[in-house]
């Protein structure tokens, strides 16, 4: 008679899965493997001896494929001693260096405007960026029928009246003149929504405002603190023009470019850049806040973020600033 016990001690003595697959062969082949042989002989024993018989064959047979499984498992696992020799910590290993982060760009760049106006008296301002019809347009003297009104260029907001997107950050200067008495000088960094998009245009950006109202704040205090101000910002290689423009809020209206002599790009070089707006605050504007004009009077000026950016660090796409991709960042 077979003694089934010795296939279980083997199985758990197999070294390697051939060990298993052999003794597996040797169990249940299928021409002549002991167990398959022993289940086939089955038919020729007499009725009471087949039944104890089977039932016994049946359990073996449980028994001996159940320990080459959990063989197999064991086997396919790291023993400990595998373990002791692979898994060790080498302390004189080299780790990579860390990298250290910095300021994204444009968030660096209004820290350096915040700083450098700040250094000149300037108050820093945030207001927001979901704004009344009446700040945006109506109070900076933008009549109704400005094309800056049109749904082409803003964004209103969908279900509450009135309410839109702030498509530049002049609406802060009303906000600010609302809540205090003059004399002040404010700078005012943020996020401007406009339906815009392409490699020179986002619609999302961002502008810095500036504002100064005193007795006797004139055009050429204007001149005086944006040429100080954004040589330090830009580069001193830069030269300024003033150009006259015209902005419903101020009057008279200005243009600031700027001509980089510097390293840039050939197509550029030489050329004269617009980079923002500026003027004396229209009378209507400080009538609308409250504050006399005939007593007060001052200058006003708006800039992008992004433009002279791009123009600094030779930027073709202005979309790179948002998308995160470290490869750009990398580079500042
Ligand atoms: N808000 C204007 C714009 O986004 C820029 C501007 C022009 C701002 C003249 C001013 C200003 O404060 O005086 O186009």
């Amino acid at each position: 008679m077979t003694d089934w016990s010795t296939y279980e001690r083997r199985i758990n003595d197999a070294k390697g899965p051939a060990d298993l697959d052999a003794i597996d062969q040797e169990l249940f082949g299928r021409k002549n493997g002991t167990l398959t042989t022993a289940l086939k002989e089955l038919g020729s024993l007499p009725e009471a001896e087949r039944r104890t018989k089977a039932q016994e064959l049946n359990e073996w047979k449980k028994k001996l494929t159940g320990a080459i499984d959990i063989r197999r498992k064991e086997l396919a696992s790291p023993s400990d001693d595998t373990l002791k020799k692979s898994d060790t910590i080498d302390s004189t290993l080299e780790l990579p260096g860390k990298c250290r982060g910095h300021l994204h760009p444009i968030p660096e760049f209004i820290r350096q405007v915040e700083e450098v106006f700040g250094r000149m008296g300037f108050d820093v301002a945030y207001g927001p960026e979901i704004e009344s019809e009446e700040n945006n347009f109506n109070k900076l003297n933008i009549p109704e029928t400005h094309p800056a009104r049109d749904t082409q260029d803003t964004f209103w907001i969908k279900g509450v009246q009135n309410t839109v997107l702030r498509t530049h950050t002049s609406p802060v200067q009303i906000r600010y003149m609302q809540e205090r008495k003059p004399p002040f000088r404010m700078i005012c960094p943020g996020k401007t929504y406009r339906k815009d998009a392409d490699a020179t245009h986002s619609p999302m950006f961002h502008q810095f405002e500036g504002l100064m109202i005193g007795k006797d704040v004139s055009l050429a205090n204007l001149k005086a603190v944006l040429i100080t101000a954004m040589r330090e910002l830009i580069g001193r290689d830069v030269d300024f023009r003033f150009r006259t423009g015209f902005f419903p809020f101020v009057e008279p209206g200005l243009e600031l470019d700027m001509l980089w002599k510097g390293d840039l790009k050939e197509s550029r070089e030489g050329k004269w850049l617009e980079m923002g707006g500026c003027g004396m605050v229209h009378p209507n504007v400080l009538k609308n806040v409250g504050i006399d004009p005939a007593q007060w009077q001052g200058f006003a000026f708006g800039f992008g973020i992004e433009r002279p950016l791009m123009i600094k660090h030779r930027i073709p796409d202005l979309r790179s600033f948002y998308e995160g991709d470290p490869r750009f960042l990398r580079q500042f």
